[in-house]
Order: structure tokens, then sequence, then C-alpha cells
């Protein structure tokens, strides 16, 4: 009898309704690769904007008319249930936790990986749920405060969408380097931004969190609700805006930046950097783990069955740091 696994199909660009449940069966690791039975996968604001072929210029790398790779799914964590030849750097048993990229599929309860792509070994102290999140809000913002920008003890940083994956991650390492931290978030998630570390923060249904002359080192946009533009005067001296959502004005800013002026507009897409550099960052983030200066915030967890309810959820903009299906 063919042994099948549980993932989930995207065969058109939609809402969460265009996916639909399938079996496959089980696959053999090739060469190089390792069979992992997931324990859990995320589902993200960026997963869902795939599902949606959104902003349309990324059907380039999607898929022009379709998804191109069918299943759904980029960060999970799980085990190793089988190796192919020459794997040499994880054995059956090992807990790991990585990301699929353009893959895709790892909403799903197995996945073929290569050994040499953006997987890690899991500690023990950090559980599948709190894995699986780690590729999306954690390394982003690692990514964006250490490598496109280096924020410093002392700077003064301002988190525009600090209840987010990105925002309630940002905040805990602009902490964990020393920075003083000013978070935005509505009054619901105030006390939850203060428990991880945010030294003010700011209720933006009240009051602007862009306050002319603040003089922040660095502003991190999270969710692209505002813009250089508009955060240019709560900037100071050769202070940084940065967001992880490329927009064309944004394009703009950063290269009328880039020739003229102190102050910086800056975009990264920290997913698509090299699978050793993915490691290498997640090791600092694993490393701030274990010294208990950062734990992922969870919000929901479904089950992979409820993958549609997972996607309608996150699509309300509402979740406060990680969702995700076990
Ligand atoms: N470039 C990259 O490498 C990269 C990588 C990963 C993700 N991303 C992108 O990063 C973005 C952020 O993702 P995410 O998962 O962090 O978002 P998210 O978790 O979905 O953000 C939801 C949170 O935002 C808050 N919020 C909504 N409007 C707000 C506003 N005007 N001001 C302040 N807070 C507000 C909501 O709080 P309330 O309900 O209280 O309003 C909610 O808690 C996505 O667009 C994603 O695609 C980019």
């Amino acid at each position: 009898m063919e042994v099948t696994f549980n993932a989930w199909d995207v065969s058109r660009y939609g809402g969460p309704a265009v996916l639909k449940p399938v079996t496959r069966p089980v696959p053999t690791p090739k060469a190089g690769q390792v069979l992992v039975r997931i324990r859990a996968s995320a589902v993200s604001r960026a997963d869902g904007m795939m599902r949606a072929g959104q902003p349309k210029f990324a059907r380039l790398f999607l898929g022009l008319s379709r998804p191109r790779a069918g299943l759904v799914g980029t960060c999970f964590s799980g085990d190793v249930v089988a190796v192919g030849d020459n794997v040499t750097q994880f054995r059956v048993g090992d807990a790991i936790f990585g990301e699929a990229g353009l893959q895709f599929g790892a909403n799903a309860s197995h996945i073929c990986i290569d050994e040499g792509g953006s997987i890690l070994k899991k500690p023990d102290t950090v559980t599948y749920e709190e894995a699986a999140t780690l590729f999306d809000g954690a390394m982003t913002s690692w990514h964006f405060l250490t490598r496109v920008v280096q924020v410093q003890p002392g700077d003064r940083v301002l988190i525009l969408g600090g209840s987010g994956s990105l925002g309630t991650a940002a905040i805990q390492f602009a902490k964990a380097l020393g920075a003083t931290v000013a978070a935005s978030a509505s009054a619901r998630n105030a006390d939850l931004l203060r428990s991880i570390g945010a030294d003010h923060v700011v209720d933006y249904r009240a009051e602007d969190p862009l306050t002319r002359g603040a003089g922040y080192d660095v502003v991190f946009d999270t969710l692209g609700i505002s813009s250089y533009r508009a955060a240019r005067p709560a900037l100071g001296q050769g202070g940084r805006y940065m967001c992880p959502v490329l927009g064309l004005g944004l394009l703009r800013d950063m290269i009328l930046t880039a020739c003229i002026g102190h102050k910086k507009a800056k975009f990264a897409a920290a997913g698509m950097s090299k699978p050793q550099v993915h490691r290498e960052e997640l090791s600092e983030v694993l490393a701030l783990m274990a010294e208990n200066r950062f734990s992922p915030v969870m919000d929901r967890s479904y089950p992979l069955s409820d993958l549609v309810e997972a996607h309608e959820y996150v699509e309300t903009g509402r979740k406060r740091g990680n969702v995700v299906v076990v």
C-alpha cells in the first residue's frame, strides 16, 4: 500500500478558500536531502500574500498565472524521519526547523528538504510551535536590526506595528542590542508590548507615533503603514527608515536617499538571503533565546486541517505575534 502525507494545495491565486487539502505519496529523500515529519508550521502574513499572488510583481517568482509550486507554507519544524545518501549534518530522530522558501509545502505532514538548505537543529528548550515561527518575524527583524542597520547601545528605535510577528521580535531584539525602544500599537496590546521590553508605547489610534523632532536613530515600519517621507521629521541626524514591505514609493526613496542626504530609506528581503546567511542569523537568535533575551510571542495554534481558518484569522491583520498549525 502506498504511504501518503497530508498537504494543502493552492492551484490558483485568491482568498483562503482557494486552499484545498490533498494527499500525496510520501517522497523518498534524494541524495543530500532529509525527509521531515512536520510537527508545526507557521501561517504568516507573507504566506497569505503569496497565496493571493500579491503584490502582483511577486508573481514573477511565484508563477505568472497560477502558483507554480502548487503547495502552501514556508516555515516549519519537525523531526527527521529519513535521510538520503551523502547526508552528513543530520540523522534520523533530529528535531529541526527551517524554511522551504520557493519550494513551499511546509503546511503539511511531511517535506523533503536539502540538508544544505535553510534548516537548523532545534534546541530542546525551544518548542516545535516556537521554532516553526523563527524564520518569519524573528529572522526578518534580526536581519533588519543587525544587518540592514547595526543598532547600537543607546540608540533610539521606534517600531511601527509593535504587536505583529516582526514587531514583537523587533522590540525584544532592539532591547537586547541596548536601544531605547518606543513602539506603536493599539491600546489592547500596550501591556503585551511593555511586558516584552518596550520603554514607551504609543496608541496609534490616539496619536501619531512619528513625533516631529523625536530624533530616532531607527524607525522600523514593520507593516509598511507609513513612509520614509512621513518618518523623516522624526529621524535624527543619520537616521534610518526601514520597511520590509516593498512598494514603488519606498523604492523611489531608497534610490533618492542613496544619493543625497544623511537620512536613508531601506528595504531588504530577508527570506531571499543564502541558506548559509539564514543559518548564521538564526544561530544568533537561538543564542539570545538561550539567554532568555528573546522569546517568540505566540498567538493562536490551529490543527493542520483548519488551515483555511488560520489564513482567515491572519488575514484580519489583528494577530499578535505568530500563528501556527500543528
Ligand atoms: N521583507 C521581508 O523579508 C519580509 C519577511 C517577512 C514578512 N514581511 C512582511 O512584513 C509585514 C509584517 O508582517 P507581520 O506578520 O509582522 O504582521 P502581522 O503580525 O499580521 O501584524 C498584525 C499586528 O499589526 C497591528 N497593527 C495593525 N495596524 C496597525 C497600525 N496602523 N499601527 C500599529 N500596529 C498596527 C495589529 O494590532 P491591532 O489589531 O491592535 O491593530 C496586529 O497585532 C507583512 O507585510 C509581511 O509580508 C517581509
